[in-house]
Parts: structure tokens; sequence; C-alpha cells
């Protein structure tokens, strides 16, 4: 089954709201009738409405990086569903590694966020992945296997129909050192298998699963011809409209 490719962006935090404004003046031109992909930026919250704002009519979509499970509460500092929903944002990132690591996020957490984000309507992109100690003891597996069991696992097959998932081995995040095509084809394979085999051929053939962990341009081509490779989660080289549209166009870099 065709999959239609995400390439998504992952501000982390950074750009205020002109730094935001700015990108998007330079970005949109270059990825104008950009329609072989979904392109999406996740920003920090006050920029989301901005981003919105300057996209509007791009078919770029925006998406938070994180979310509260509750839609409203004296929950000081949270930011809910519903709140993000109505900002304009279609997607939201869910456990993503610098949230488990920094913040306490728990497999338990993800799947409260994830539940969360679908009851509004929003797309979660689930971050899955392995730490260094983990794969060099050879727990990888075990680790991803888990990580998407208690994630998302529980989630009805149309709850689950309605989410990305995006392999990020944690020792590949921000440090340059990109998982070889092989080494994250063979994550991504075996990620749809543990999908086929929780909620059936169907939708493993249709799941995105995105990769991230220094995607770049000079690396995006190779990752995008691995058969199980939907698309990127882009960190660092999202924050530069150039080197992100290039990731967009990623057939037409070097191999
Ligand atoms: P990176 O970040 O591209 O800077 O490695 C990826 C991510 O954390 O989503």
């Amino acid at each position: 089954m065709a999959r239609k490719p995400v390439i998504a962006g992952n501000w982390k935090m950074f750009k205020t709201v002109e730094e935001t404004v700015r990108f998007f003046d330079e970005f949109k031109p270059l990825v104008a009738g950009a329609d072989h992909c979904e392109v999406l930026l996740c920003t920090p919250f006050p920029v989301l409405t901005a981003a919105v704002e300057t996209v509007r009519g791009t078919g770029i979509a925006i998406g938070a990086q994180n979310l509260y499970w509750e839609k409203q509460g004296a929950f000081t500092g949270e930011v809910s569903a519903p709140m993000i929903k109505a900002a304009g944002c279609s997607h939201v990132l869910v456990g993503h590694s610098e949230r488990r690591q920094y913040f306490g996020e728990t497999d338990a957490t993800v799947l409260k966020r994830t539940l969360a984000a679908l009851e509004e309507g929003l797309t979660p992109v689930v971050c899955i992945g392995e730490t260094l100690d983990e794969r060099e003891s050879g727990a990888t597996e075990a680790v991803l296997a888990t990580q998407f069991t208690d994630g998302v696992g529980s989630l009805t097959p149309d709850q689950f129909s309605r989410i990305i998932i995006a392999y990020e081995p944690v020792w590949a995040i921000g440090t340059g050192r990109t998982a070889t095509p092989e080494i994250a084809e063979e994550a991504h394979r075996f990620i749809r298998q543990k999908v086929a085999e929780k909620f059936g051929a169907g939708l493993a053939g249709g799941m995105r699963i995105l990769y991230g962990g220094s995607v770049k341009p000079d690396n995006v081509n190779s990752l995008m011809s691995c058969e199980n490779i939907d698309g990127g989660l882009v960190g660092g080289a999202s924050l530069k409209p150039e080197d992100f549209a290039k990731i967009v166009h990623f057939a037409d870099q070097p191999a």
C-alpha cells in the first residue's frame, strides 16, 4: 500500500514569533507545490498561532511538541489538546525522547497523551527509540517492543489508524550520528512487524513510520529510499529554511 511520506520538523525550544515569521517567509516559496509529501512543523507553544497564520492556504501543517491529557483545570504550566486544536494545529508530538529523559515521560503517560490528542482529532506523532546503552547491550528490539505495546498497543484499531510513529534512536538525536539506512530500516521493519502482530497486516501496511535523528539534506535520500521509512522527524536541520526545504525535496538530494 502506498504511504504518503511525512516530513516533519521539531523546532524544540527555538524561535520567537519574529523568527518564526521570517522562517516561513523564506520557507514557503521553497516548498510551494510540493505535494509528494505532507509537511509539518512542530513549534514551541508561544509561536503556534503565528505559525498557523503564516502557513494558511499553503498545505503546511503545524503541530505542538507536547500536551497534557486533561482538557482544563488547575495544572499550572500545562497545555491541553483542546487548546492546541483551537490554536489551529493538526498534529502533536508525544513522548519525544527529550520528554522521556528530562521530564519523566513514561509509556503510561505517552498513552494518556495519545488518547487525549486523538479525542480532540489531533494526529499524535508518537516517538519511540532506544538509548546507546540499550543498543549496545542488544536490547533494542525489547525496548521498542515495550514502548510500542505499553505506549500505543492498547489503542483500538480505529485510534491506531490515526497515529504516526517516529522511530528516533536516542544516540542519533542532535549528535550528528545518524543511524545508517540499514540500521534504521531494520528497526522500522521490526516496528511494522509489531504493528502487524497486534493490529493486522492492513493497518501495518498503511502506518507511517518516520525516522528521526540527525536527518540532513545529505542523508535524507538514502534514508527515504528504505522500504519501511515513510518520512523524517527533523530537529536541527528544520530550523533553517533552505535545509528543511531540501529535506522536503528528498528525492532531489544526493543518494
Ligand atoms: P535532530 O533531532 O534532527 O537534531 O537529531 C531530531 C529530533 O529530536 O526529533
